[in-house]
């Protein structure tokens, strides 16, 4: 019996030893769970500082050095000329590469007013063909190119599931999104390497560009590539003098989110154009990776914490309330008719169609709608009867 107890005991003694061993290297492994992740979390906080806060002592005091020209492209509306205007008030020449040649001067001549510096228009389309990019070649040959900034993009007129995405605007999403940034660095940066200095920018997307988004899915993907791209880029001209920017923006209030009245409304997690460009523009040479503005790097970082089901169940979410709201400004636009997923030719965006006064949907037979010109007293009459019969109900 005695034997029995003792054996007991050592067996006990035995197991609680072994607990402790468990137990001590739970602990170790913890602390060093606990510092990695605080580790991790203070280079953030870093990196964040230094793009949004030590990047201000710099602000345009060093953007000419990387030469005398800026090439944008997309720059006849939103976030492109915001960026345009921001390049010219430090003092660098422009290229304006967009579509539209009437659009383009008119930017120009805003800019040479403004801020007396030259300008050189290139109207392309990127959506057409190949000899858009040895125009743009032509005209750049012989200027001094320090910054690229590879803006221009499209997205679909609102939120959409795939198969509802009409096959031009894929072609569109291609074309505008992906090979335009590529050609475009492709042709800008032997010079910038020949010289060792010059940078490239790219605008990517906020966490559409890190995570797939569902009913922005080909959007999502081809700003992925951009993401990708850019990273390897720098990775292989590293020693190049050359600076790589790869931006990530989240919702800014442009024609492009016009589909919805909340995002069309700038706020300071939606910023208006002018206030992203600018705010963009400082962290250039002090990140290589940035949303751009600090209160989207706050919502990156929220975003980089879920798990991707939950992103994938969140996004999908906030996009179905977002194509509601879009239905419901075409709907309302067009007195009542339901939208159909091919309401609009792929070539008449509904971007263009919503920001255009003096327009209006005409319904088709096949419930089909086309935008026409309406009559401007007319509509405004329509107007002024929507508003007394919402204060009647009100
Ligand atoms: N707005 C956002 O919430 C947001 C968020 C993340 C990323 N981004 C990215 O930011 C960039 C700029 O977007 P944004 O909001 O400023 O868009 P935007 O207001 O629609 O401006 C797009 C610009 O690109 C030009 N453009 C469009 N298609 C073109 C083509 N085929 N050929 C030549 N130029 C063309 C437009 O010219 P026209 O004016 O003549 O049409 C316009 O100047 C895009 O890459 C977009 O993906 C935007």
């Amino acid at each position: 019996m005695a034997v029995a107890v003792d054996s007991f005991q050592f067996l006990l003694k035995e197991t609680l030893s072994l607990f402790s061993k468990v137990r001590d290297t739970l602990a170790i492994v913890g602390a060093l769970y606990a510092a990695r992740r605080t580790l991790a979390l203070s280079w953030r906080m870093y990196k964040a500082f230094k793009a949004h806060g030590l990047s201000r002592l710099t602000y345009q005091s060093h953007l000419c050095y990387y030469g005398s020209w800026a090439v944008v492209t997309g720059s006849t509306h939103g976030i492109g000329r915001a960026y345009a205007q921001e390049l010219a008030a430090s003092g660098l020449n422009i290229v304006i590469v967009s579509l539209g040649q009437e659009d383009c001067q008119l930017v120009a001549d805003d800019l040479e007013r403004t801020f007396g510096i030259e300008t050189c228009v290139v109207a392309v389309d990127f959506d057409g063909c190949r000899d858009a990019y040895a125009e743009i070649k032509k005209s750049i040959e012989d200027k001094d190119i320090g910054i690229l900034v590879n803006n221009v993009g499209v997205m679909y007129d609102y939120p959409q599931y795939f198969l509802d995405v009409p096959e031009q605007k894929l072609w569109q999403l291609f074309h505008v999104n992906v090979a335009a940034a590529t050609v475009m660095t492709h042709i800008v940066l032997p010079q910038m390497v020949e010289k060792g200095r010059g940078a490239v920018v790219t605008v990517a997307s906020g966490a559409t560009s890190s995570l797939p988004t569902p009913q922005m899915t080909v959007y999502s993907a081809t700003k992925a590539y951009l993401d990708y791209f850019m990273r390897a880029l720098s990775y292989e001209y590293s020693a190049s003098g050359v600076a790589f920017q790869c931006l990530q923006p989240f919702y800014v209030a442009t024609r492009m989110t016009s589909y919805s009245a909340t995002l069309s409304s700038p706020s300071l997690f939606i910023p208006s154009a002018t206030t992203y460009a600018r705010n963009a523009l400082m962290t250039l040479g002090w990140s290589q990776r940035t949303t751009g503005y600090w209160p989207h790097t706050i919502q990156f970082w929220l975003t980089s914490l879920m798990p991707e089901w939950l992103w994938l169940w969140g996004s999908s979410r906030l996009n179905a309330a977002l194509r509601r709201q879009a239905h419901q400004r075409i709907r309302h636009t067009s007195g009542g008719s339901r939208p159909s997923s091919q309401i609009f030719p792929s070539s008449a965006s509904m971007d263009h169609f919503l920001s255009s006064p003096g327009r209006s949907l005409e319904v088709l037979s096949g419930g089909q709608l086309r935008s026409k010109a309406v009559d401007v007293q007319e509509a405004a009459s329509q107007a002024m009867e929507e508003i007394e019969h919402r204060a009647t109900n009100t």
